[in-house]
């Protein structure tokens, strides 16, 4: 892959680096995407029957079935080289924030320091009524769904559904730092669902270096300063060995 002297030298004269990603960056971990065409969990699955809070109070025992063999697929999944390869841009020197849709773990498995989980955790429980987290071993009531140890309620998975917020803090940090990073990645998500979704052209706008790492084309290739078209497993680990032949940590 070829890489224009322009990105590697704003992406080793930048101090803070932000790493926006979606489910591409898993894919090579062998954890689905959502809207790859065949693969896509929502190529085969209906979203406002599985992740919504109306479905959860619809169905429960359904819900939690499917999040429960999403964990499954999660439990032996391995950061793949694109985790690997943007955990060691901490030892640049720069100060790096990983802001993740995905909700695998997998940015912090592969010894990322900073992440942002903008769409919770899988292996989060939550009360539906106290909002307490689980402790991971809750207790399960008649129908085997698991129960709140303070107040009894139904547990629910700690991720953000659709119509739902997002964790104030974790936007906070992500909207600020499309606004002061030098370099912004746009790494494996097809950019479909806000609010995450616009945070590239925040950076943009803020005129900061956007790089677009992606197979396939999305509404970011035109405000993007540099798109690389192809897969996270290879174009990171080989974009860090262009900027940093010696490797990262020789960063001046
Ligand atoms: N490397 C890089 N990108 C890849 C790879 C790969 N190996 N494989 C697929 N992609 C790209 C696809 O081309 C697509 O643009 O990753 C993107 C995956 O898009 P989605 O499946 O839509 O996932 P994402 O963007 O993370 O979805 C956002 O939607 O369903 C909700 O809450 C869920 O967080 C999720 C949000």
């Amino acid at each position: 892959m070829h890489f224009a002297p322009e990105l590697l030298d704003a992406l080793r004269q930048a101090r803070v680096i932000a790493v926006f990603t979606g489910a591409g960056v898993s894919a090579e971990s062998g954890v689905p995407t959502f809207r790859d065409a065949q693969t896509g969990l929502w190529a085969r699955y209906r979203a406002e029957e599985l992740a919504t809070p109306a479905a959860f109070r619809r169905d429960p025992q359904t819900v939690w079935k499917w999040y429960e063999w999403r964990r499954d697929l999660m439990r032996n999944a391995l950061p793949n080289p694109a985790h690997l390869a943007i955990a060691s841009l901490e030892k640049t020197g720069a100060e790096v924030t990983v802001l993740t849709q995905n909700v695998d773990g997998l940015h912090r498995k592969a010894g990322s320091t900073d992440v942002v989980e903008l769409h919770g955790n899988i292996w989060d429980d939550l009360c539906l009524e106290c909002r307490a987290p689980g402790d991971g071993d809750a207790p399960r009531d008649g129908a085997g769904l698991p129960r709140c140890t303070h107040c009894g309620g139904l547990l629910r998975p700690g991720v953000v559904w659709f119509g739902e917020s997002l964790p104030e803090q974790a936007w906070q940090r992500a909207a600020e730092l499309a606004g002061k990073a030098d370099v912004f990645f746009c790494i494996g998500t097809s950019s479909l669902v806000e609010p995450a979704a616009s945070l590239p052209l925040q950076a943009h706008d803020s005129g900061k270096t956007v790089i677009q790492v992606n197979p396939e084309a999305t509404r970011h290739d035109a405000s993007a300063s540099f798109v690389l078209r192809g897969k996270a497993g290879a174009a990171m680990p080989a974009l860090l060995r262009a900027a940093w032949p010696g490797g990262p940590a020789s960063s001046p």
